[in-house]
């Protein structure tokens, strides 16, 4: 029984190295239309993954300089990009910032019983520049730019290789704990803007792109008016330079920790719950031996 059960782990773990050792830079697919969206490395896949600081950061200024203009963040409160696992910016910048947001609170009712627009605190929600729907839609030719606080948990990526290559992947991210295909997709999407070829029929005010489902996109590429300066403000900055790549990359990873911001605190207790059912296993197995040996 248990050499069974040795063999088929072993198996298994055979399987799972394997498909981790195939190098697989793409998974594409011929699905009606072109689409294309690659297998990325984030710091904070896998089992020992964590937020890069300094990518939060980067990625919060694109967010704000960028998608801001159109996408909301409801989800996720001013303060929550003070405190620790997320961008840790400095607490009285935060304050400056929420002061200055350009989306206001509506608060009230006041004295007079009228709701009245006042700026937002740290422990407001990040808002974006529409009411509601009728508004967004209104502004942007029909189309809905969604919110964007849980959009890499709301968005994956199709495992669409061929069923043997297939099995091999998934044992490769089951081995690994790789689960970004959310922010594959964002990262997939705001790189994947290109001339639609020829012959296929692009709506009005639609874009060409390669990750999005059925290839036309309302939302334009915004990343293209030219890169969002990460050193601009600040004394010293010794990050990686700015280009439409690396904004794309920081805003994916930026809101992989607005859909999921415990994630560094999570890895951390798991690993110690871990650690802790080691040590109690190796105790109990001491505890028994001494308790049967003089049975034997
Ligand atoms: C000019 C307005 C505008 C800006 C700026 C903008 N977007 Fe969008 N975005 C849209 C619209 C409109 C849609 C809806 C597209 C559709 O349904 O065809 C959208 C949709 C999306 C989607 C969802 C795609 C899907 O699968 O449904 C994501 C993700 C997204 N935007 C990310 C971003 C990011 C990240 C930024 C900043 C780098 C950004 N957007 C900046 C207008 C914008």
């Amino acid at each position: 029984m248990t050499k069974t059960l040795t063999k088929s782990l072993g198996f298994a773990a055979a399987v799972a190295l394997a498909g981790a050792v195939v190098v697989t830079p793409a998974i594409s697919a011929e699905s009606g239309g072109e689409h294309h969206i690659a297998h990325q490395q984030w710091s904070f896949a896998g089992f020992f993954g964590h937020y890069d600081k300094d990518q939060l950061q980067r990625g919060f200024r694109v967010y704000k300089d960028v998608c801001a203009a159109c996408h909301g963040l409801s989800r996720v409160a001013f303060r929550n990009l003070v405190e620790n696992g997320g961008p840790e910016f400095p607490e009285e910048s935060v304050k400056a910032l929420a002061a200055e947001w350009p989306n206001q609170i509506t608060d009230g009712p006041d004295d007079e019983g009228k709701m009245f627009q006042r700026p937002a605190k740290l422990s407001d929600r990040i808002l974006g520049p529409y009411k509601n729907e009728k508004e967004a839609r209104a502004a942007q030719n029909g189309a809905l730019p969604p919110d964007l606080s849980l959009m890499t948990r709301a968005r994956n990526t199709h495992n669409e290789a061929a069923w043997p290559m297939h099995i091999l992947l998934m044992a490769r991210d089951i081995a690994t704990g790789y689960q970004e295909g959310g922010a594959n997709y964002v990262y997939a999407l705001l790189t994947g803007y290109h001339e639609a070829p020829a012959g296929f029929k692009l709506a009005d005010g639609m874009n060409y792109n390669v990750a999005f489902p059925g290839n036309q996109v309302a939302m334009p590429n915004v990343l293209d008016g030219g890169p969002v300066n990460y050193a601009d403000g600040q004394e010293k900055y010794e990050g990686p330079k700015a280009s439409q790549e690396q904004n794309a990359r920081d805003v994916s990873a930026f809101l992989s920790w607005a859909a999921d911001t415990s994630l560094n605190e999570r890895k951390r207790i798991g690993w110690q719950v871990m650690l802790y059912l080691l040590i109690t296993t190796i105790l109990l197995f001491v505890a028994k031996k001494r308790l049967w040996a003089k049975f034997h």
